[in-house]
């Protein structure tokens, strides 16, 4: 099945790229095979390769970064969704758009489901459900698959920031009022590359679970520590006041797998589950 994945070089890329390209019909372009905010490149480069489909995770992902810099988070996250939904929508291409927990303000009480209103409060939330528009208003074969907190081997996350920090510091701080669902880059990897071979087009929350639907960053982070034989740094509970980072976060953003999980395809497993398996790969269990 031929797939253009954008955005190849980034963490969750690398991993669907790993997954995908079994497949010698799948092909990764990174920003400069194809910068997404250049139509004609955009254009040209899928008319040239006709994909059934484009997974399109390039995005701008620097959710403090997209505060001071707005226009570049809208050209990224919105103009380049747009620019590649055109480009789909011309040679009749499908495309599965990766989209974030953050287009939702947090004030629920519940775990999000696909039909709740989109009501994002920073410029990153913004700018991706921008792009969530673009691609309803362009094609009419598309997924739109929202995730959380995306951690794996290729990138920058979370967990390696814990880590790190824990090696330097014998007290750590976390914000114990956002409360989401962290989620394995190569969990959603693999369940992207099962959506994406079917006709089932349309939105998808995919995460991994929580009994608890939700688990905040200090519970995560205590988790982390303890998984890691480091229980022995000790961890205070701050708020994300005190934190004050310049995008604001929702404070709970967890989301729920319903359509995912009505469709029958294998259930997303628990986050800690996926946190072991993580630590496995990349030798720290
Ligand atoms: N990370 C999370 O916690 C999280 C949570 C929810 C949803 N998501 C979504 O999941 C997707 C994947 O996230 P990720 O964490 O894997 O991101 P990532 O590691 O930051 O990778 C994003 C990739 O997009 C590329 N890119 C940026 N601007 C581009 C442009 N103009 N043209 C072409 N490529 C461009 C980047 O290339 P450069 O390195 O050259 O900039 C990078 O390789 C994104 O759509 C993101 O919005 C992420």
């Amino acid at each position: 099945m031929k797939i253009l994945v954008t955005g190849a070089d980034g963490m969750l890329g690398k991993d669907l790229m790993a997954m995908l390209s079994r497949d010698p019909e799948v092909m990764g372009v990174n920003r400069s095979g194809m910068d997404i905010t250049d139509l004609d490149k955009v254009k040209d480069m899928i008319a040239r390769y006709k994909p059934v489909v484009v997974v399109h995770t390039a995005a701008f992902t620097d959710v403090d970064g997209c505060e001071s810099k707005p226009w570049d988070a809208l050209r990224t996250n919105a103009v380049g969704t747009r620019n590649v939904s055109l480009a789909c929508m011309e040679v009749d291409a499908a495309m599965l758009y990766v989209s974030t927990d953050y287009v939702f303000s947090g004030a629920k009480a519940a775990p999000y489901t696909e039909w709740d209103t989109p009501d994002p409060i920073n410029l990153y939330g913004q700018s991706k459900y921008a792009g969530e528009i673009a691609v309803k208003d362009h094609l009419r074969k598309f997924f739109i698959v929202r995730t959380s907190g995306l951690y794996g081997r290729h990138g920058k996350s979370f967990i390696q920031s814990i880590l790190h920090a824990a090696h330097d510091k014998p007290e750590l701080t976390v914000v114990n009022d956002q409360i989401s669902l962290p989620t394995y880059s190569r969990d959603l990897a693999d369940a992207i590359s099962r959506l994406v071979k079917t006709k089932h087009y349309g939105t998808y929350h995919i995460t991994n679970t929580h009994e608890n639907f939700g688990i905040s960053w200090h519970d995560w982070a205590a988790l982390i520590l303890r998984e890691t034989g480091m229980a022995n740094v000790r961890l205070t509970p701050i708020t994300s006041a005190q934190l004050n980072r310049p995008a604001r976060r929702p404070p709970y953003s967890a989301l729920g797998n319903t359509f995912f999980y009505l469709r029958d395809f294998p259930t997303m497993r628990p986050c800690h589950e996926a946190l072991t398996a993580f630590l496995k790969e990349v030798g720290l269990k």
